[in-house]
């Protein structure tokens, strides 16, 4: 992880209050100078909270669209406006409750980078796909919907959050070797189209991350810090997430 900066990004989902807020980004504000890029994705209509609190943060998701007759949609432009830095895209929430597709996903990934904001792309298998040994296929199939769309040179301005679906929300970590295993596979992947964009890549692990398996997760070689769920509305444990990451 040493040459890369970690980032420890807490996706609150539909989760947390401006009490929250406060009491999250007091802590988390102090490692604006440290070696970790420490983000916080609230619901949308907290974001500009966080960024009053000094925090960076972005949101969950954005629409592929510009302005328009889009009821209910997040735009791009006007989050960037609000102080967001970054947005989550393809979540495997929103891949399947909303049914986006790795098309829509590679739209609103490009919408993103258009009004200033780092897409971090999230990909990551069922547990299926994994039974049935097409784990890679599927990440693989994932990531390539982007740089089909938008080329390589794409991911320079982004991050990957590998989340494996069977691990979200489940309490069933990854272990650091079969997430290594995926982290390595997307890093080769993508040195087959850039050794240098793959190199500078930053690879997250999300899916039952925690304040006792972090560290052994982020110590590995491909495994660029952490996509946090559960654990990133617990103060406590997510200072100390982000502690394990310096
Ligand atoms: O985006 C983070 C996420 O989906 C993982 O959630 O609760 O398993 O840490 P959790």
């Amino acid at each position: 992880m040493a040459q890369r900066k970690p980032i420890v990004a807490g996706n609150w989902k539909m989760n947390g209050s401006l009490e929250l807020v406060s009491e999250i980004c007091s802590e988390a504000k102090k490692y604006n100078d440290l070696n970790v890029d420490v983000i916080i994705f609230p619901p949308a209509l907290l974001l500009s909270e966080v960024v009053k609190n000094g925090v960076a943060t972005g949101t969950q998701t954005i629409s592929e669209f510009d302005s328009g007759a889009y009821t209910g949609e997040i735009h791009a432009q006007l989050a960037h406006e609000l102080g967001a830095k970054f947005t989550l895209v393809g979540h495997s929430e929103r891949r399947s409750i909303f049914k986006e597709s790795d098309l829509q996903v590679a739209d609103k990934f490009a919408k993103a980078q258009q009004f200033g904001l780092t897409p971090i792309l999230c990909v990551g298998e069922t547990e299926a796909e994994r039974e049935a040994g097409e784990t890679e296929q599927v990440v693989a199939k994932q990531i390539n919907a982007v740089i089909n769309k938008l080329g390589i040179a794409a991911l320079n301005n982004s991050v990957i959050a590998y989340e494996p679906v069977w691990a979200i929300g489940t309490g069933k970590t990854a272990s650091p070797e079969q997430a290594q295993a995926v982290h390595k596979f997307i890093r080769d992947m993508l040195k087959g189209y850039d050794e240098q964009v793959a190199n500078a890549l930053r690879i997250l692990y999300g899916g039952s991350v925690n304040e006792k398996n972090s560290e052994l997760l982020f110590a590995q070689a491909d495994i660029d810090g952490g996509l946090i769920g559960g654990a990133s509305l617990k103060k406590d444990a997510f200072i100390s997430i982000c502690n394990s990451a310096i």
